[in-house]
């Protein structure tokens, strides 16, 4: 399992001391959410500011872009030291291409699917994607509450995964907590991202062990 905590709940006027953090306590990747009130209620950062990141940090830069017709900024994205671009299926008219573009670009392609999508949606694209992020709360805020379905979701993409041959990870978004983290990798989820339920219980290195030692406990 692969922990993605993210900034979103973090501090942001010390985002190098954050990025610091997290890399000291061990952690791989780092979960960057993108918001442009449209897509979702919420406004966050962008390109200039994942860019000054990565000044500061070697993490893996999953980046989750909520925005309106993404495909306009890959380019900026990829240049800003995305490693990985997650697009929203429902926010894209030509995904295939959009899939392609990031790829192009240098970064790995993800796909993201609000809780109401079904995973039948992207099936034909599963040999292309790195990822594919099922939204487990609507997008926009954190602290929600985990919708339950997911977990029905969950299975069936992992079936679908399978059945296709394809070693697509599958990433989870949203109410993650160390009490669902060992039903959630038992499901098959393969990185978990987790905001409220990481920040705000320091140290790091210790919440990172919580949540491995929950999906250790993993059927
Ligand atoms: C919500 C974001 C999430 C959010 C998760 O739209 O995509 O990444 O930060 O926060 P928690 O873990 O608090 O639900
Ligand atoms: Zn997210």
């Amino acid at each position: 399992m692969i922990l993605s905590p993210s900034m979103l709940s973090s501090d942001f006027a010390n985002m190098q001391a954050e990025l610091e953090a997290l890399e000291a306590a061990g952690l791989k990747w780092v979960h960057l959410d993108v918001m442009d009130g449209n897509f979702v209620p919420n406004i966050t950062f962008g390109p200039p500011i994942i860019k000054a990141m990565r000044k500061r940090s070697n993490l893996f830069f999953d980046c989750h872009l909520m925005i309106e017709d993404p495909g306009r900024y890959i380019q900026d994205f990829a240049d800003a030291g995305a490693d990985l671009i997650c697009v929203h299926a429902e926010a894209c008219t030509h995904l295939e291409r959009v899939c392609a573009q990031i790829a192009d670009a240098g970064c790995k392609p993800a796909v993201s699917l609000n809780p109401h999508t079904p995973v039948e949606s992207i099936k034909y694209l599963l040999p292309q994607l790195h990822m594919v992020l099922l939204m487990s709360v609507n997008p926009g805020f954190g602290g929600q509450k985990f919708i339950p379905f997911t977990m029905d979701k969950l299975r069936d993409l992992k079936a679908m995964i399978r059945d296709a041959g394809c070693d697509t990870l599958i990433q989870i978004d949203g109410g993650v907590t160390p009490e669902n983290t060992a039903e959630l990798v038992s499901a098959g989820a393969d990185v978990l991202v987790s905001g409220s339920a990481f920040f705000g219980h320091p140290p790091y290195d210790e919440r990172l062990k919580t949540f491995e030692a929950a999906a250790a406990q993993a059927k």
